[in-house]
């Protein structure tokens, strides 16, 4: 029987879960399915954990999320078309949950599905080589809990292990005499630490704007953003600034490009994440920044060299969930051999056309577009239930101006679902003032019954 091995259960590998079973469920013959998954639960990043560097098995921590961590885009744009939010809570919710309810979307879908059966937590994939000769994968792996290893044989291999957890930290002159704290953003947990402190942070993508106005809602004194490329250019609330480059450190006293000084008491370097799969030979290992059309990807799913090798979710994001189900629903069919891929040359066509493509994205807006572009590409070809990505581009685009607005507010805007066309409640407290992230909290209506 064909044997199809699926590394990681986050939403890019639950994703390969839910297609094969959909397709079972359908009547169709599914390959044997082994899903090897490092942590003990599901969930991928979605799972929050105190814990920082290394957890109980002396294994990298995957988990990047921090406590009160809410959705940085409207739901409305990541929503699985086969199984909605009202499904899954049996109401409208608010459009930006907090990690706890969006994790408990995610898992909901897969336990109702039944493909716990699949799993193999708390399992760590060690190697992966393919035999040219066989056609065949052999995965290593060992077992964290029983302290064994083993190995097994397989026809496909989906890699879905992230692509945000391995820190990308550069070096500053003088930090290592900076006599505060200075941290990753993946090792960042708890905004309260920084209450009452003037906080540096380097970068100006998602983890720092977020890092910042999370630190803002529980109290910093003060934060600076220092840019490589350009200024974030929100509208901030007071005390907080922009600067170019952190030149270097002396002391407490951050020096920056425009010769510009501020003293801070903690430094959090949202330096973003690097590609990392020190389980894969350079034969099948992805070898990249973080952008929307990695090389070396036919319809960025199939390892070019070895195309019975795949990766799902390896691209930058605005689309997630859905993306991947597009990406899973293709890499599935294309495993059941109800999709034919063409010759080498003909995919080195399509994906450097694609890659060009890319190249040409001027801004957000444009990178909406193309991901667009990309995910109905995908969809065209599977029987993934309709999704109506030119209604998620226009809600993407109300989610770029709500920001520019708003940065403290954005959050507390509502949309309608692109799949049942129900309008979102506006959450009963505003995330300015909403401390509680917990889901309990989140899903009272604040009003009796
Ligand atoms: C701080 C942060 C906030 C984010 N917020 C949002 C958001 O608000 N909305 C949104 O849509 N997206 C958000 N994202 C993007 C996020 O990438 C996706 O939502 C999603 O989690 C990606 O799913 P994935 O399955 O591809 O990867 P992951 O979620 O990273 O899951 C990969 C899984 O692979 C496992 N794994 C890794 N190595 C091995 C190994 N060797 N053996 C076995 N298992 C392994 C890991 O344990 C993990 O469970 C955020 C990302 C970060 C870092
Ligand atoms: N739900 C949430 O609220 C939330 C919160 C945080 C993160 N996220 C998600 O997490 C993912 C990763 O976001 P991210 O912001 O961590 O990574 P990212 O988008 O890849 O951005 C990395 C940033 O680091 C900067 N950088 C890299 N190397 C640098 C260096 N040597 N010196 C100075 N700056 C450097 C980059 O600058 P340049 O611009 O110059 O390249 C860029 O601004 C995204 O999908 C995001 O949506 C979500």
């Amino acid at each position: 029987m064909t044997r199809v091995a699926i590394i990681g259960a986050g939403p890019s590998g639950l994703a390969a879960l839910r297609a094969f079973e959909s397709a079972r469920l359908k009547g169709a013959e599914i390959p044997e399915l082994v899903c090897y998954e490092r942590q003990g639960n599901w969930g991928g990043l979605w799972n929050y954990t105190w814990r920082t560097g290394t957890d109980e098995f002396g294994e990298p921590v995957h988990g990047s999320m921090y406590r009160y961590l809410w959705s940085n885009g409207p739901k409305e744009c990541l929503e699985f078309a086969d199984y909605t939010f009202e499904e899954h809570f049996g109401r409208a919710i608010p459009s930006y949950p907090p990690r706890e309810v969006l994790h408990d979307y995610i898992a909901g879908r897969v336990e109702r599905s039944g493909v716990r059966k699949y799993m193999r937590f708390n399992t760590s994939v060690r190697w992966v080589e393919f035999d040219k000769a066989t056609g065949k994968f052999t995965v290593a792996t060992k077992d964290l809990v029983a302290d064994t290893t083993a190995s097994e044989s397989f026809d496909y291999v989906i890699n879905a292990t992230g692509h945000f957890s391995t820190p990308n930290v550069p070096a500053f002159e003088g930090l290592n005499k900076f006599p505060g704290r200075v941290m990753h953003s993946h090792d960042f947990r708890d905004a309260v630490e920084f209450a009452g402190k003037d906080l540096l942070i380097i970068g100006g993508s998602y983890s720092a704007e977020d890092i910042g106005i999370q630190c803002y809602k529980y109290g910093a004194k003060s934060v600076t953003f220092s840019y490589r490329t350009k200024p974030m250019g929100f509208n901030w609330p007071e005390n907080f600034t922009e600067r170019p480059l952190l030149t270097k450190v002396v002391g407490k006293t951050a020096h920056f490009k425009d010769g510009s000084t501020k003293d801070v008491d903690a430094i959090v370097l949202c330096t973003g994440f690097l590609h990392h799969y020190p389980y894969l030979p350079d034969e099948l290992r992805l070898k990249s920044n973080n952008r929307l059309f990695p090389l070396g990807l036919y319809k960025g799913i199939f390892w070019q060299d070895c195309p019975q090798f795949m990766y799902l979710g390896a691209q930058d994001q605005y689309y997630t969930f859905n993306m991947f189900d597009a990406q899973a629903w293709y890499a599935r069919d294309v495993i059941l051999g109800r999709i034919a891929l063409p010759d080498f040359a003909t995919r080195e066509a399509d994906l450097l056309r694609w890659r060009a493509q890319e190249e040409e994205v001027a801004d957000a807006f444009e990178a909406i577009d193309y991901q667009t572009e990309y995910t109905r590409d995908l969809l065209q070809a599977t029987d993934y239930p309709p999704l109506d990505v030119d209604r998620v581009a226009e809600l993407f685009k109300e989610w770029e101006h709500h920001k520019v607005e708003g940065i403290l507010t954005y959050r507390d805007r509502a949309y309608p679902s692109v799949i049942t066309g129900t309008m979102s409640p506006a959450h009963h407290t505003k995330w300015i003032e909403a401390l509680d992230d917990s889901l309990v909290t989140f899903l009272n209506t604040g009003k009796t019954a």
